[in-house]
């Protein structure tokens, strides 16, 4: 007992020393630099990117080789290990270096001016496959009608990259997609190859557009072409109260203490070569998260040293580690659902989102919702 105790205190004074030699090193040694500078360096860092890529424009074929050859990390025990992997990883810095060189792929529709009358307090990223206009159409007359925004306006865009459905010669498919565009302007299709194991970079092509094309933007949220998103209830319930100047904000269905999935069948499937860790850091649900305008260029910056993994959620929780910007959760736990939440109008004129609908069903509850929208809770008929 007497030895444990001793030896206790023997620890104690040993990190205490240590934390003083640590504090010291980095009083002295590094002068750190104030927050203006910080944002100043990050915005030149930004430039230099986008000085880049301008260079560049015509060779985007470098970044195609990088995508195909993902970098592993080392192998580490846990999460914080893993970061720090990352960072003194040289093929990781290497590969970095690079793809600051080459534009992200060539747009084959874009929207350059879709932020210029306004800027929008919220942005919606939507991730959607290339042939589901149904979806579209259904999110266009729902929860994507920018006119219900009240006095905040807010946007949605639809991005996509190509597949082999678009890229065929005289594609109906592609003709339809830029009729639809013509007709919408909300879509942003890229030269990359769609899929759910392209998501990641689908997000990370967004974060770049937005940070390029609409810097201004308030909020933004990222979400999937089968959700229900009560974007009003986000915008007056949830941003409108935080106001115009929130920065590192990052929220939605929180997951914390995940372990990655080694079984090779699941679609959630993660390769021990590829993330060794036994935990992923927290990050949120990619049905639906929401985060300051500013985190888009942050993220989209510290992507580009940071392999990209297939799980875009996890993927962009590695990012928020690496940026020691910590998710938060939401004001209440029952507003981000990454599952289908029986459908009642009180229920879901008080919820974000609810995921997995067939685009008829989105339009049919919609309708019921906006009919009960100033009573939502007075009779819990089913729409
Ligand atoms: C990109 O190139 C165009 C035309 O060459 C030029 O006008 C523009 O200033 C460049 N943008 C950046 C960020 O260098
Ligand atoms: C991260 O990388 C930088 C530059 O290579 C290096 O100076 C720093 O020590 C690294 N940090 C950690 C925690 O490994
Ligand atoms: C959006 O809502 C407005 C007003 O409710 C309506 O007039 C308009 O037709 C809607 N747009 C679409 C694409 O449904
Ligand atoms: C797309 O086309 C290529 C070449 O024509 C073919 O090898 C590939 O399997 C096709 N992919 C899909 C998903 O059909
Ligand atoms: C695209 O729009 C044009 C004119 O509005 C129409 O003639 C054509 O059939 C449409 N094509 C598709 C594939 O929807
Ligand atoms: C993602 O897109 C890039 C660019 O088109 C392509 O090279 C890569 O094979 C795609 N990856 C997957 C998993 O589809």
């Amino acid at each position: 007992m007497r030895w444990k105790l001793k030896n206790r205190y023997y620890r104690v004074a040993l990190f205490l020393i240590l934390l003083m030699l640590v504090g010291g090193l980095i009083t002295q040694g590094q002068q750190r630099p104030s927050p203006i500078t910080q944002e100043i360096f990050a915005t030149q860092w930004f430039q230099t990117i986008k000085t880049f890529s301008n260079f560049t424009m015509m060779n985007p074929n470098s970044l195609r080789e990088l995508e195909a050859t993902p970098t592993p990390l080392t192998s580490n025990e846990n999460v914080i290990s893993n970061l720090d992997a990352l960072n003194i990883s040289s093929s990781g810095e290497m590969r970095a270096e690079r793809i600051l060189k080459v534009e992200p792929y060539e747009y084959i529709l874009n929207e350059p001016n879709a932020c210029l009358l306004r800027a929008p307090f919220l942005v919606l990223l939507i991730a959607v496959e290339p042939k589901r206009t149904d979806a579209r159409d259904a999110i266009r007359k729902t929860w994507g009608n920018e006119s219900m925004a009240g006095d905040l306006g807010f946007i949605h865009l639809f991005f996509m990259g190509v597949n082999n459905d678009t890229q065929r010669k005289d594609s109906k498919l592609q003709h339809t997609i830029v009729n639809e565009s013509r007709q919408h302007r909300d879509i942003i299709q890229q030269d990359y190859r769609d899929g759910y194991n392209n998501l990641t970079l689908k997000t990370l092509m967004g974060m770049y557009w937005i940070t390029k094309y609409c810097p201004e933007a308030t909020y933004v949220m990222k979400t999937d072409s089968d959700m229900f998103v009560n974007t009003e209830y986000l915008i007056q319930k949830i941003l409108k109260p935080k106001g115009q100047l929130t920065q590192k904000y990052f929220t939605g269905h929180l997951m914390t203490d995940y372990s990655p999935n080694r079984n090779k069948d699941s679609k959630w499937y993660m390769p021990p070569e590829v993330y060794p860790g036994r935990q992923y850091p927290a990050f949120c649900s990619g049905t639906g998260y929401v985060f300051s305008g500013d985190m888009t260029q942050r993220i989209y910056a510290v992507s580009l040293s940071i392999p990209r993994l297939h799980l875009e959620d996890v993927y962009v929780g590695i990012c928020l580690a690496k940026l020691r910007i910590e998710p938060v959760p939401p004001p209440n736990e029952l507003l981000f659902n990454h599952w289908r939440v029986p459908y009642s109008s009180c229920k879901y004129s008080n919820l974000i989102t609810s995921h997995g609908f067939h685009p008829n069903e989105l339009i049919q509850y919609w309708k019921h919702l906006q009919k009960n929208k100033y009573n939502p809770c007075k009779s819990q008929t089913k729409g």
